[in-house]
């Protein structure tokens, strides 16, 4: 037997979901992390039960914004968990947060991501899945066992069943460093795939795209990438795509951080459909596509 503690993070996820999972899984017990903030703003949690004598025990905590308390929550929930007995622990966060500085780019930076990987297994984790990771190299530094899933065969589905437009999709990686993923989700399905250019100002965060003279004319186009946070790299692509001739302008990513006007900026610039697996706390206007069922099962099949 198993036990799935829902972290504070993942407290959005329907009871509709978690039903799913337990008909997937009958011998998993699944209990709900209580937590709430004192005045000061630490945070606080408890897990309502007396043990846990379960072989394993999966922590489903995202970092998702405020990402700093997510992670804290994160912290003591493992400390809960082994106080309560806890033998193997293993942590399932579907959004790991500060991936994207997993290098010193500028001079007397940290490598923020080390710093996430090394308090999670300090604490006592020993396992650790996410889902499409940033740069899954970085998972390397998780000093106990780690897996990237990679649930793209789920994010490509959709626009395939959109029946409004039928034509074939020809899938686009906003830059090269996302070329992988969208290869990877083109193949899935046989379907064709290119990539955009994409540079970033460190120090301004101004993005340029160069299209590479690819061809979209009148295509129907599916912009794959892992994080929409501004929404600047997405609907600088879109409005290129549809400059070049593209028929109609789609996107699918796995985390939908989605901060400030992001949404009205990607609408604007043309994006038919914002598909998103529900790794992150849902957002109006995205349709989400539900991957937790399919992570926890691939969790319990390789722990
Ligand atoms: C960067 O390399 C990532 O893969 C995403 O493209 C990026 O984080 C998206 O950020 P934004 O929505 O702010 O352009």
């Amino acid at each position: 037997m198993s036990t799935l503690i829902i972290g504070p993070s993942m407290n959005w996820l329907e009871d509709t979901v978690i039903n799913e999972i337990k008909n997937s899984i009958p011998e998993l017990e699944v209990i709900r992390t209580v937590y709430k903030e004192f005045p000061d703003g630490e945070s606080y949690v408890r897990l309502p039960i007396d043990k846990l004598s379960s072989k394993e025990t999966i922590i489903l905590q995202t970092l998702s914004p405020p990402q700093d308390r997510a992670l804290i929550q994160l912290l003591q929930i493992i400390d809960a968990a082994l106080n309560l007995g806890a033998e193997k622990i293993i942590v399932f966060s579907p959004y790991l947060a500060y991936t994207r500085q997993d290098k010193v780019f500028l001079k007397g930076e940290p490598i923020s991501i080390r710093v996430v990987l090394n308090s999670i297994y300090a604490a006592g984790a020993r396992f650790l899945f996410t889902i499409d990771i940033h740069n899954p190299f970085s998972l390397a530094i998780f000093p106990g066992k780690s897996e990237n899933l990679l649930p793209l065969h789920l994010l490509v589905k959709p626009i395939l069943q959109d029946q409004t437009s039928p034509e074939s999709v020809l899938i686009i990686a906003p830059d090269k460093g996302a070329l992988d993923r969208a290869r990877k989700a083109a193949e899935y399905y046989n379907l064709e795939y290119e990539f955009l250019e994409k540079q970033r100002d460190r120090q301004t965060g101004e993005v340029v795209i160069n299209d590479r003279g690819i061809d979209v004319k009148n295509k129907k186009v599916l912009i794959i990438d892992d994080i929409i946070s501004t929404g600047g790299t997405i609907s600088l692509a879109s409005k290129i795509l549809y400059d070049k001739g593209a028929k109609e302008v789609n996107v699918a990513c796995s985390h939908a951080l989605l901060i400030g006007d992001s949404y009205q900026k990607i609408k604007s610039s043309g994006v038919k459909n914002i598909y998103s697996l529900n790794t992150l706390p849902p957002k109006l206007g995205i349709q989400y596509i539900e991957a937790m069922k399919w992570s926890i099962e691939q969790v319990i099949m390789k722990i």
